[in-house]
């Protein structure tokens, strides 16, 4: 179930639905900062109805060691097919939509391996990438304008070859490589068409417009930029 990019007013009504109807609710717990939201996004938008619900923290830690991602996703599968096996339904939360960037799709495969009689359908959520493109008032493409989305594992040579060919490109995770974009950026001559947000739709929001004021910042992770090469038409 997608819960949205933070703010609990952006998750969808069927969402709102199916975390009322699941008695077991589990979050993914990669220990990094703000890993959280989704559970108090949860707890916010279900309010009283929150009742005795289970929360099945799942460790599902963010790293490219293969045997550790395998081990950790079979045991967060076990614990999902336990609960299913007892007859309960889960509810496996992400951040935005699940099937962008995150945890779920991944552990799919592991759940239906453990269990071949499960049913998993997808409640997909307001993606961080229009809630960012929401509190920059711009248009995240239009007409026939080529949008690349990109996430922070990019080198530099990436980056550029996606400003040169898509008329507007989405740095994910940008907090891990703030300065080395900011200086192709500057190669470009696109600093002014670039503009950060942390935290969109959070009360805690926040927009940079001017990103050479960034340089030397160290972001936090719930950040992304946005690299508009063409004013969009309202501008
Ligand atoms: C693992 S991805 C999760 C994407 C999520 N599944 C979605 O649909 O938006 C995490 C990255 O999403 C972005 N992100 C998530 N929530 C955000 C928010 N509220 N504001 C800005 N960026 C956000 C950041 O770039 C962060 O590093």
């Amino acid at each position: 179930v997608g819960v949205g990019p933070g703010d609990a007013e952006l998750m969808t009504l069927k969402a709102l639905r199916v975390l009322k109807a699941c008695s077991v609710i589990a979050v993914p717990d990669s220990g990094r900062d703000g890993e959280g939201l989704a559970e108090s996004i949860v707890k916010q938008a279900l309010g009283k109805d929150l009742g005795q619900k289970e929360f099945l923290r799942l460790k599902l830690p963010m790293t490219k060691d293969v045997n550790e991602l395998r081990k950790a996703r079979k045991l967060a599968a076990k614990n999902i097919v336990k609960r299913l096996e007892d007859g309960t339904d889960v509810a496996f939360v992400t951040i935005g939509d699940p099937l962008f960037y995150s945890t779920f799709s991944p552990l799919v495969p592991y759940v239906k391996d453990a269990c071949p009689k499960a049913v998993v359908s997808v409640v997909p959520g307001v993606m961080s990438v229009s809630a960012t493109a929401a509190a920059l008032l711009t248009p995240l493409s239009e007409a026939s304008e080529k949008v690349a989305i990109i996430p922070a594992t990019y080198g530099v040579e990436e980056v550029r070859d996606a400003i040169e060919e898509f008329d507007v490109v989405v740095l994910m995770k940008v907090n891990r490589s703030l300065d080395r974009i900011l200086g192709l950026l500057d190669e470009f001559g696109l600093s002014d068409s670039a503009a950060f947000v942390s935290k969109a739709s959070w009360p805690d929001e926040e927009v940079v417009r001017d990103v050479r004021k960034l340089r030397g910042e160290t972001p936090g992770y719930f950040s992304m930029m946005v690299i508009r090469k063409k004013e969009g038409a309202e501008k």
